[in-house]
């Protein structure tokens, strides 16, 4: 019943789509949020493949400026791009979910899980963005946009890197998230973390040469 699906607009762009889920109220999550974060970037991608990255949720600062992956995950998201070859000018980057959910006095905001509903809520945005960009590999990036995406049991432990038969895009993979790297334990997990999830972008940045 909560959807945003309603407010997707009839033969939908770019523009229309972000400019209707701007004002979406269709889950509770517009009220912790401060503004819709939708995917970038705004104009038409250049050539050769179109790499769409799905993330989870904008965090503190991509909700404080409205683009998504402004913050510290997105630095490290770059920089690993850049290593593995993808242009990220080309790529399209995205949430699950558009609005930031937080628990906290406000002042310091904690990043908090979205749960099933608010994803299920907000997909019909992700949707209208596949089917507007037309990805030619996709890349979800953490568990939250994978099960999204690949249904509740897919295991981003189990099958990270490796192509997914999907019907979203030509090829889908999925990986870790940025952020799950940046909460590594220790200097040396972060960093044995960081390579692999620049060798999974490395993966994908051959499946599209
Ligand atoms: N984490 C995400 O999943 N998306 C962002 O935009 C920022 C952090
Ligand atoms: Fe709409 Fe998604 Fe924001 Fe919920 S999180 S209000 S479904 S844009």
């Amino acid at each position: 019943q909560t959807t945003a699906a309603p407010l997707i607009p009839e033969s939908p762009t770019y523009d229309k789509l972000r400019e209707a889920a701007s004002g979406c109220q269709a889950c509770p999550l517009w009220k912790t949020g401060t503004q819709t974060v939708f995917g970038e970037p705004v104009g038409r991608p250049g050539p050769g493949p179109r790499v769409m990255l799905v993330g989870e949720q904008p965090g503190d600062q991509e909700d404080r400026e409205g683009r998504p992956f402004v913050g510290p995950s997105g630095r490290l998201l770059d920089e690993a791009l850049e290593e593995a070859g993808i242009d990220r000018s080309q790529a399209y980057v995205t949430n699950t979910v558009k609005h930031f959910k937080w628990t906290g006095d406000g002042k310091r905001r904690i990043h908090a899980k979205p749960n099933t509903t608010e994803v299920r809520a907000c997909l019909p945005w992700l949707e209208a963005e596949i089917q507007v960009f037309r990805p030619d590999i996709l890349v979800c990036l953490g568990a939250t946009a994978a099960q999204a995406l690949l249904g509740k049991d897919f295991r981003v432990t189990q099958q990270r890197g490796q192509p997914i038969p999907s019907a979203w895009a030509p090829i889908v993979v999925a990986t870790v998230h940025p952020s799950s790297i940046l909460r590594a334990p220790d200097p040396e997990a972060r960093e044995r973390q960081r390579e692999a999830f620049v060798e999974d972008l490395r993966a994908v940045a051959r499946l599209i040469r």
